[in-house]
């Protein structure tokens, strides 16, 4: 099939770039010349494992195009995907402008289009329900030509993205034409081999799919994180409990490990916009309302640990070192990491820091002023340091080596936002040692 993905974001650009490995001939498409121009050198603006050598051997086998070229793009596309950025606005809300315009443009280029196909415009981005009909009309403004409407929302993690692509628990497609249904259906069944099901049903309830799926799983994080406070009070350790509570199958194993809350650009985003939805239809989403706040106020209750170890302290002498500043392992994303917030709070406190992340340093720079040191590694981050604190649970941190950490540190205390380490073992290695949800 011939498809023009709008946008080559994270998902715009994992998804063409998994369409055009099957086969198919993909275009994407974005009005940012520079990334265009890096593609078209084969490298990759953003970092997800696999991504850069697939992108190489689709573009080279030729099925996989990059352009700005408006006309070009849309010229001979089947179906077109729209997957540009949907910003959360300062009341929470999606900004739906870059959607809009997208759905004009394509608009005008099947009213000047000779090809008698019928065009699918899906909508990719996550948008708020009734989005799609807002995206129809903008596209018939400028067309008298027929046309279809899908959603199809995306469930790709960050740092696994094309094996979740390529292996979807599902795939939920929103479509009210048999056309746009058989044709989406088609092009999807590729990756649904295992027999993984592919849900097809209303526009609005695929959408709703979307931002039901990840308020659950903010609600679970905000949840354990929630019990893991108390646990700290009463005495109990969360590891302990979660164990206790996720052998029952019907809690389950995921999604329940307790930290420095939820960041990234999805939860934090998707869940504000749940809550708009619910105060714009005049029915609250109250216990979103609450995960959201929970997942705020985590970043304050583990700097209060630090604030309560060194009170009295002089915070302009402390070496404070941070171990991870991605939101999470296996991506670069820094967007709404808990990292950042606490690094800003540390500066904003008078103390030095110095921080090592694989991958993120860059990233963080464009988002942190120059005030702190990015260390070229670990160990080196933490030479002479008062605290380490560990944010993202890379893998290389779980095993370092400890007799070293302590001979490099100036004191030996670890704040661990992500329970990394066995209390036992830090006992054994004689630091102190402050986690989530289990007592110092
Ligand atoms: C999330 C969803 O998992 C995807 O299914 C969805 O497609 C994507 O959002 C999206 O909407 O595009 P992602 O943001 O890449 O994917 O990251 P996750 O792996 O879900 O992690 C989100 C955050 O939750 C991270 O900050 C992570 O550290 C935190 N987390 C996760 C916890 O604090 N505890 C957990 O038990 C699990």
């Amino acid at each position: 099939m011939r498809i023009t993905m709008v946008g080559t974001g994270y998902v715009g650009l994992v998804t063409g770039t998994c369409f055009a490995n099957t086969g198919n001939q993909v275009t994407c498409l974005d009005i940012d010349q520079s990334k265009i121009e890096k593609l078209n050198n084969g490298i990759s603006p953003i970092y997800e494992p696999g991504l850069d050598e697939l992108i190489g051997r689709n573009a080279k086998a030729s099925r996989l195009h990059f352009t700005t070229d408006k006309s070009a793009a849309y010229k001979n596309a089947e179906i077109i995907f729209i997957a540009v950025g949907t910003p959360s606005g300062s009341d929470g809300r999606a900004n739906l402008q870059y959607v809009l315009a997208a759905a004009q443009d394509i608009g005008d280029a099947i009213e000047a289009s000779s090809d008698t196909r019928e065009k699918i415009i899906v909508v990719k981005s996550t948008v708020p329900v009734g989005t799609n009909i807002k995206v129809q009309q903008a596209v018939a403004s400028r067309t008298s030509k027929t046309f279809h409407m899908a959603s199809n929302p995306e469930f790709l993690k960050e740092g696994a993205a094309i094996n979740d692509f390529n292996k979807p628990d599902r795939v939920v497609i929103g479509a009210h034409t048999k056309y746009a249904a058989d044709k989406m259906r088609d092009l999807y069944e590729p990756f649904v081999r295992q027999g993984n099901p592919i849900f097809i049903m209303d526009i609005p309830s695929a959408e709703m799919v979307k931002y039901a799926s990840n308020c659950m799983l903010a609600t679970k994080i905000s949840f354990i994180n929630e019990v893991a406070n108390l646990c700290e009070q009463y005495g109990a350790d969360i590891s302990e409990v979660r164990r206790g509570m996720c052998s029952d199958k019907r809690i389950g194993n995921q999604f329940l490990y307790p930290g420095l809350g939820y960041g990234g650009s999805c939860f934090p985003k998707d869940v504000l916009a749940m809550i708009s939805m619910g105060q714009d239809c005049g029915h609250p989403a109250e216990l979103l309302e609450s995960v959201h706040r929970v997942n705020q106020q985590q970043r304050d209750v583990f700097l209060t640990k630090l604030e309560s170890h060194f009170e009295g302290a002089d915070w302009s002498k402390l070496k404070i070192a941070v171990w991870g500043i991605a939101f999470k392992p296996g991506t670069d994303d820094v967007r709404e990491a808990p990292s950042i917030t606490l690094i800003q709070k540390l500066l904003e406190k008078g103390a030095t820091v110095t921080a090592y992340d694989p991958v993120a340093h860059e990233t963080a720079g464009e988002v942190l002023t120059d005030s702190i040191t990015y260390a070229n590694n670990a160990i080196e981050a933490i030479n002479d340091a008062d605290a380490l604190i560990v944010c993202t649970d890379w893998s290389e941190f779980k095993n370092p080596e400890f007799e070293l950490m302590k001979d490099k540190m100036a004191t030996p205390v670890i704040f661990d936002g992500r329970n990394v380490y066995r209390r036992s073992t830090m006992r054994e290695y004689g630091f102190v040692y402050h986690s989530v949800g289990r007592a110092p």
